[in-house]
């Protein structure tokens, strides 16, 4: 009989962080919505409707990005998109191939490194360049539309040409991140996890947060002046880092583990 990996779960996303995600959907999808109403691609609330709507959802979506700018800058998370090409090759390959026998993941997920080399080069494109550009095109197209305090410019066309195409854009990577939802360890897995937090890892992945949480707090003492430090405070240095740890890793095989013991005696 094949062994299955044991797994256990590890809280990943955290509220903020979830919060972000499910209300920029929200709003990407309204913004998609009620833009291509304007576009005259469909026709369900009207034009005026949908050029209300779609600029309120563009007011919240720029308040929603300058909190998630400060959420990453005020948090570690921003390393998460720093773009590598450790791996590259081969998450490259797992995704034209392995993919489709089962081949396990190239990449293992840590707290602080949670996507793999693709992941970072496409979301790191999207928060750098085509979502500044929806922002930054979207709000000439507002300010050059309504002139009584607008911004004096040649011409409309060309705003809007790169705002459609921006849009085209976002909706192809909705697209391709609704399919690479669906190919976790199960079918509503990685969902799962962004609703909840808490996603399953195997243990080589556990071991490597927990190595990255012990290289954390070794760092956190290094960094300490001299050796007049109390052993009093690195010791609370490590011991917050075990704390964190046990936090991050729940124990989701103890009933089993009681079982064992039981059976023990
Ligand atoms: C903060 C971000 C955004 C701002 C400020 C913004 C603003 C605008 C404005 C002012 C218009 C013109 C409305 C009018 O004709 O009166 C427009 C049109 C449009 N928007 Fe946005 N928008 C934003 C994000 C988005 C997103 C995320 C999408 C879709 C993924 C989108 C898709 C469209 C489309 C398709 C049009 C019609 C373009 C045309 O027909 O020329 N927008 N937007």
């Amino acid at each position: 009989m094949e062994e299955k990996n044991m797994t256990k779960k590890v809280y990943l996303y955290k509220r903020f962080e979830r919060f972000w995600h499910w209300s920029q959907t929200i709003l990407i999808f309204a913004l998609t919505f009620t833009g291509f109403e304007i576009h005259g691609v469909s026709n369900f609330i009207g034009y005026e409707n949908a050029v209300v709507w779609h600029n309120n959802a563009a007011w919240a979506f720029i308040i929603l990005i300058i909190f998630a700018i400060f959420w990453h800058l005020t948090t570690d998370e921003w390393r998460n998109y720093i773009p590598t090409v450790n791996n590259f090759k081969a998450q490259v390959n797992y995704y034209l191939t392995g993919i489709f026998r089962h081949a396990p993941h190239p990449t293992k997920k840590l707290t602080l490194s949670k996507l793999n080399p693709l992941q970072r080069l496409v979301y790191f494109g999207l928060k750098i360049l085509l979502i500044p550009l929806m922002v930054a095109s979207g709000l000439l197209y507002m300010y050059f539309h309504y002139p009584l305090q607008g911004i004096e410019l040649d011409s409309l066309k060309y705003i809007a040409i790169l705002h459609t195409l921006g849009a085209y854009l976002l909706i192809s990577f909705v697209i391709i991140h609704l399919y690479l939802i669906t190919t976790g360890r199960t079918l509503t897995s990685n969902l799962n996890a962004m609703i909840t937090g808490w996603d399953e890892m195997e243990e080589d992945e556990i071991k490597g947060i927990v190595i990255e949480a012990v290289d954390g707090a070794g760092l956190r003492i290094r960094s300490e002046k001299g050796d007049e430090k109390s052993r009093a405070e690195v010791k609370s240095i490590l011991v917050n880092a075990l704390k964190e740890t046990e936090y991050k890793v729940m124990e989701d095989d103890m009933e089993g583990q009681k079982k064992e013991i039981k059976r023990k005696k």
